[in-house]
Parts: C-alpha cells; structure tokens; sequence
C-alpha cells in the first residue's frame, strides 16, 4: 500500500538555546512537521516549554520558500484544556494529549476542534485502547508511545508494534483520514519495521538532534521509507 510519510523531529532534543535557528535548520533538512513535546513535572516528571515558546517559534515554522510546516504539539500535561486551548491560541497545528490526563476525553476533543486544531489521542505503552470506541470518528491523529513518555533518548519498546498492528486495523476500518503516529527511540535502523506495522508519521528526537547532519539522518529514514 503506498502511504505518505511523515516525519516529525522533536525538538525536545534540539539546542534549546537556538531553538528558533534549529527549527528553521531542521525544516530545511526536509521536516514536515515540527513536534512540540509539552512536560509539566506532574504528569510526567520532566519539564519542557509552554504556549509562549510555540508562539516564539511559529514564525520560524516554514520552509525557505515560505510554505508553512505544521507545529504539532504532545501534551504531557495533566489536567489539559486550558492549555491546549492555549496551544491553539499559540499557532499549534495539531494537539494531542493523552486520555488518562482528562477527566472528559469527549469534551477535551471537541474543545481543540472548536479551535480548528487537529486532534489526537495519546496511548502510553501499558494503555488500553478502549477509549477509541467512542471517539475514533472525532479524532485526526493516534499517536502510540514506544517509550514511556517524560525524556528523549529511550529505546523502543517492542510491544508498540503490535499496538500499531492494531490501530492500523481500526483506523482503516474506520474509513477516516487518521494519521497513525509514533513517537520514541526512532531511527534509521527500525523506522522500516515501524511503518510495516502501519504507522505513516514519525516523531524522532535524538535520532536527528543528536547528529550533526540533520539532512543525512532525515534523508536516510526517507530511504528507508521508501
Ligand atoms: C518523549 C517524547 C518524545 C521524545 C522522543 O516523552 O514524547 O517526543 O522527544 O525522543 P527520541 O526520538 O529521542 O526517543
Ligand atoms: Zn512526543
């Protein structure tokens, strides 16, 4: 089946001292989309950046010709509306956050779509997927966590595959237009296996932050997409 890939460098594992410099440099390296990792040391333990910092770099968010390149923001936040309607405010393209930090899931969708932001569910590695049953046909976007969420530089964990085997299924049944995302310890080297088992967008941190040559690394998972 040919799909269209997307990958999404976090810059999580970005200079955060140049965060703008690195968001142009890594959209010129061939980015589709910028990934916004949002921490609150309390859903999980670390600690990121917030809607000012994604409204600092939504003007940094296009290519050289001026296309603009969506800024797709990961809440790990808990409890999440009034900062995602924050996020929308603040130019994010799509907000997905995870079903177990709301106590409405249903009302959490709605209010990001009322913004004309995309919106997605986040499944943690031990998640069940039972929430989908009633919301799959609200939702843009299905990101699977294949590390625990909270820090860049984990290794894949080996049972989101399977999880991506069956959300493949679901979102196909579904017939809706629902991107099918994973995000941790992506690399050039297990990419493939990821987009056999059906997901069609890629966030990946360290993977590009942590090489010199952005373009080399981008450019090497295109291949292996290919
Ligand atoms: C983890 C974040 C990820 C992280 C991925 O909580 O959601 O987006 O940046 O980093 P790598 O690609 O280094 O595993
Ligand atoms: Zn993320």
């Amino acid at each position: 089946m040919s799909r269209t890939y997307r990958i999404a460098p976090s810059i999580l594992s970005a200079d955060f001292a140049r965060l703008g410099e690195e968001v142009t440099s890594v959209i010129a390296a061939g980015a589709d989309w910028i990934h916004f990792d949002v921490m609150d040391n309390h859903y999980v333990p670390n600690l990121t950046f917030g809607p000012m910092v994604c409204q600092a770099l939504k003007p940094h968010a296009k290519t050289a010709a001026g296309a603009p390149v969506p800024i797709d923001v990961h809440l790990m936040i808990e409890p999440v509306d009034a900062l995602a309607a924050a996020f929308a405010d603040a130019g994010a393209d799509s907000i997905s956050f995870h079903p177990d930090a709301t106590a409405h899931v249903h009302r959490s969708i709605q209010a990001i779509r009322s913004k004309g932001v995309r919106a997605g569910l986040v499944f943690n590695p031990a998640a069940p997927l039972d929430v989908l049953d009633w919301v799959i046909e609200d939702l843009d976007l299905i990101l699977v966590m294949s590390v625990n969420p909270g820090f860049g530089g984990q290794g894949f964990i080996d049972s989101a595959l399977r999880k991506i085997e069956a959300l493949r299924r679901r979102i196909d049944a579904s017939g809706k237009d629902i991107r099918l995302q994973v995000d941790g310890g992506i690399k050039q080297d297990n990419i493939r296996r990821v987009a056999d088992a059906g997901a069609d967008t890629f966030v990946a941190g360290s993977a590009i932050f942590g090489q010199s040559d952005y373009r080399a690394v981008i450019d090497a998972m295109r291949r292996q997409l290919a």
